[in-house]
């Protein structure tokens, strides 16, 4: 593990995220999910109905609960974290639902298979490594020709404010995670968290160790580069000028984190 994954493995040992409350079914796949997956799915152009049968790669999974979601649909899905706090998670909600998911303890620099996907999600992870664009290659090469990839990160434009908010904790609270926690809560909220994941999210925005910036344009150049035909995005974007504009609107209205898609 480099320093940066280090960093961020200590984080989500403590913050597993999103850590959302799924009780029923109905949460696993419409209430809390339903509008952003949906939204995510189309980037690719897939619907729901899509996922029966496809094989599935969910890198830097998290607390699993997309995961899941896929394989609810049908889909076959492998999945993989750096935290094992999250894995932990992951497969109680998967086992909760009878659902089958073949989850790993993996750093993404170092994951390896022989098995190639219909379609790759990477959301909210390459932005936390040391080498996003490497890590994105390691993952398109998993892909199946005629497969997605798809990638959620922050936003150069969108996240500017939060950035500046994020450099005032860390002047104020310093680097340690239940300091700045702390300092949130007290300046911030003004109040105490509410639930695991309240503290998931709100830790994942504020008190996260390691985040990178990126935009529309340098993924349409990975896509390009790699012979990736782009797909669509959430919130839309066109490619060009366009892009630089609709970025311009992400940083008034402070969107700080858009997904992309491309296909091989
Ligand atoms: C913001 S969470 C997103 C979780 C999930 N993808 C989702 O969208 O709900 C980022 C996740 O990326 C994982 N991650 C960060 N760096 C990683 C790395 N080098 N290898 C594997 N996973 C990593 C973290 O452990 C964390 O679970």
């Amino acid at each position: 593990m480099d320093r940066i994954a280090l960093k961020v493995n200590k984080f989500y040992e403590r913050y597993p995220y999103p850590s959302l409350p799924i009780k029923t079914e109905r949460d696993l796949i419409s209430k809390l999910h339903a509008n952003v997956m949906g939204k995510i799915l189309a980037t690719a152009g897939l619907t729901t109905a899509e996922l029966s049968g496809k094989d599935i790669l969910d890198a830097g999974c998290g607390t699993g609960e997309k995961a899941s979601y896929f394989s609810y649909h049908g889909a076959h899905v492998t999945a993989f974290d750096l935290c094992s706090a999250s894995l932990v998670k992951a497969k109680e909600l998967a086992e909760k639902f009878k659902l089958h998911v073949d989850f790993s303890l993996c750093d993404m620099a170092e994951f390896r298979t022989e098995k190639r996907f219909d379609h790759v999600f990477c959301l909210g992870a390459l932005h936390h490594t040391e080498k996003p664009y490497d890590n994105f290659l390691a993952l398109e090469k998993l892909c199946k020709p005629g497969g997605t990839i798809t990638v959620g990160l922050y936003n150069r434009y969108g996240r500017l404010g939060h950035r500046a908010v994020r450099t005032w904790i860390g002047l104020r609270a310093g680097e340690d995670f239940g300091k700045r926690m702390e300092y949130v809560e007290n300046k911030i909220y003004g109040r105490k968290m509410r639930s695991v994941h309240e503290v998931a999210y709100v830790a994942d925005k504020y008190v996260h160790p390691h985040e990178s910036y990126h935009t529309v344009e340098e993924v349409m150049g990975w896509f390009e580069k790699n012979g990736f035909t782009y797909i669509g995005a959430h919130p839309k974007t066109d490619a060009g000028t366009r892009a630089f504009l609709t970025q311009l609107k992400w940083m008034v209205k402070g969107n700080g984190f858009f997904v992309m898609s491309g296909r091989k």
